[in-house]
């Protein structure tokens, strides 16, 4: 194997011993150092970090061998240690494996020896970085991929994740029912120092008051009748990694309360207990409501708004990026038919229009919901135009009629597909379109739909 830039550090206060391994490994190693001291030898290792250290026990000074090897071992434990003992003294050498040394040679060095320690080590050494750099190469593949798109939209999206990724901020998600943005705060996760901790998602508005509480904080055995055992809370489970309180303005006012008490002491306590827990987790939030009307309504907390919403990173509806649309079609179309076991299926061109001009209220969710339907419902390997559902094919007088027309057929259209989509379910509808219900009843008059 090469020497892939690979740098070692000798510490011994014989010079003839740093000579002699500078000379015998030298064509193991781009650079070798030698240094005297344990001292001179730590402010060496920490100006270079090298990749392999071989030191003496016995130095003069303050810092001797084993001093060494425990300080580089507690702070690089990635780099290889070799320690150099006098002839029979094993319990020096195992004293300073257990402080971290990777290995140990006897005096007299011998060189051929130590040269093959030094090549084991590097090849350790590189299957370690290869290692890593593979990790990171598939967490960027495996969720960056996962959000698929292309278009300026969503490229300022995944810049945004990366950047924020990179530090400790709270981060806000806003976006309509269904764009992704859960898929965002997974990838915020996958992307950030904390990826191999856990990511734990609560769902804010799925649980009552009680039971959010000792879902987020854990409780003490005994808290409460149900409480038969103790149980750890999403904010300890989440520790060192990332918690994503998912619909955050489902959150009642006393639950905000708390959250906010939270967030602020960044610790907790268990329902009933009375210990306080310092929790390290990274916050990432979501909602697909209007915080300024909720504010305004006096329904959101304004100062646990200002909390949450450190950074926002907006997901844009499907229908404001539609250069998307074939790529995501595209994509689940793949999905789909090797799930299903089918034959790959390709979509005709005047189906793709449709698909590209459509509304998609309910955003990505319903364009992979009606993939998922295509794909088990026709048999043939090309989908027509006549194939789609009559709901989700535009009308083509939006096309040529004027823009006020083309806008009302749009929505008359998106409301459609909605109430199809919620199985004509008119509070879905209204909650998945993110409008009132009276305004739905009114735009159904207006359109003639029932
Ligand atoms: N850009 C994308 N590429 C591929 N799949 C996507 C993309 N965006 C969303 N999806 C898929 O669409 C579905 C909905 O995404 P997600 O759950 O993240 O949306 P959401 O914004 O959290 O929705 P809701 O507001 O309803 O909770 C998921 O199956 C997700 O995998
Ligand atoms: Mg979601």
């Amino acid at each position: 194997m090469g020497t892939d830039g690979l740098k070692i550090l000798v510490v011994d206060d014989e010079p003839n011993i740093c000579t002699g391994l500078s000379k015998g490994l030298k064509s193991e190693a781009e650079r070798i150092d030698v240094a005297s001291s344990g001292e001179e030898g730590l402010e060496r290792f920490s100006q270079l970090r090298h990749d392999i250290v071989i030191t003496d026990v016995r130095l003069p000074g303050e810092i001797d061998g084993l001093d060494l090897v425990r300080q580089i071992h507690e702070t690089h434990p990635e780099t290889h240690i070799i320690v150099i003992t006098a002839y029979g003294t094993v319990e020096t050498a195992v004293e300073a494996m257990r402080r971290g040394a990777y290995d140990f040679v006897t005096k007299p060095i011998d060189l051929n020896v130590i040269r093959h320690q030094v090549q084991q080590a590097a090849e350790h050494h590189r299957l370690v970085t290869e290692n890593h750099r593979l990790r990171d190469q598939l967490a960027e593949v495996g969720t960056i991929s996962e959000i698929v798109g292309n278009c300026k939209a969503t490229h300022d999206v995944l810049r945004q994740v990366r950047q924020v990724a990179q530090t400790d901020a709270t981060v806000l998600i806003l976006g309509e029912s269904g764009t992704g943005k859960e898929l965002t705060a997974r990838a915020i996760h996958q992307l950030s120092p904390r990826h191999d901790k856990p990511f734990v998602t609560v769902n804010m508005g799925a649980l009552p008051d009680s039971l959010l509480e000792s879902e987020l904080f854990g409780h003490e055995k005994g808290a409460f009748t149900d409480a038969i055992r103790q149980k750890i809370g999403s904010f300890e489970a989440a520790h060192e990694g990332t918690i994503f309180l998912d619909e955050v303005t489902e959150t009642s006012p006393k639950s905000q309360v708390e959250l906010l008490r939270v967030l602020e002491a960044r610790e907790i306590r268990r329902v009933g207990g009375d210990k306080t827990i310092p929790i390290d987790v990274r916050v990432v939030s979501a909602t697909n409501k209007d915080f300024d009307d909720l504010i305004r309504d006096g329904e959101f907390r304004e100062d646990l708004y200002y909390r949450l919403n450190v950074i926002p990173i907006r997901v844009p509806a499907l229908r404001e990026r539609r250069e998307d649309i074939p790529l995501l079609v595209e994509h689940f179309l793949n999905h789909f038919c090797k799930r299903y076991g089918r034959e790959p299926k390709r979509m005709a061109v005047e189906a793709m229009n449709a698909l590209i001009s459509f509304g998609w209220p309910g955003n990505v969710r319903q364009l992979r919901n009606f993939m998922e339907r295509l794909v088990v419902t026709v048999p043939t390997d090309v989908v027509h135009l006549a194939d789609l559902p009559a709901e989700t094919i535009s009308s083509p007088s939006a096309v040529c009629g004027s823009l006020s027309t083309a806008v009302e057929e749009a929505e008359r259209n998106a409301i459609l597909a909605a109430l199809a989509s919620c199985n004509y379910h008119r509070e879905k509808t209204a909650k998945l379109l993110n409008i009132s219900i009276r305004s739905l009843h009114y735009k159904m008059n207006r359109y003639g739909l029932h």
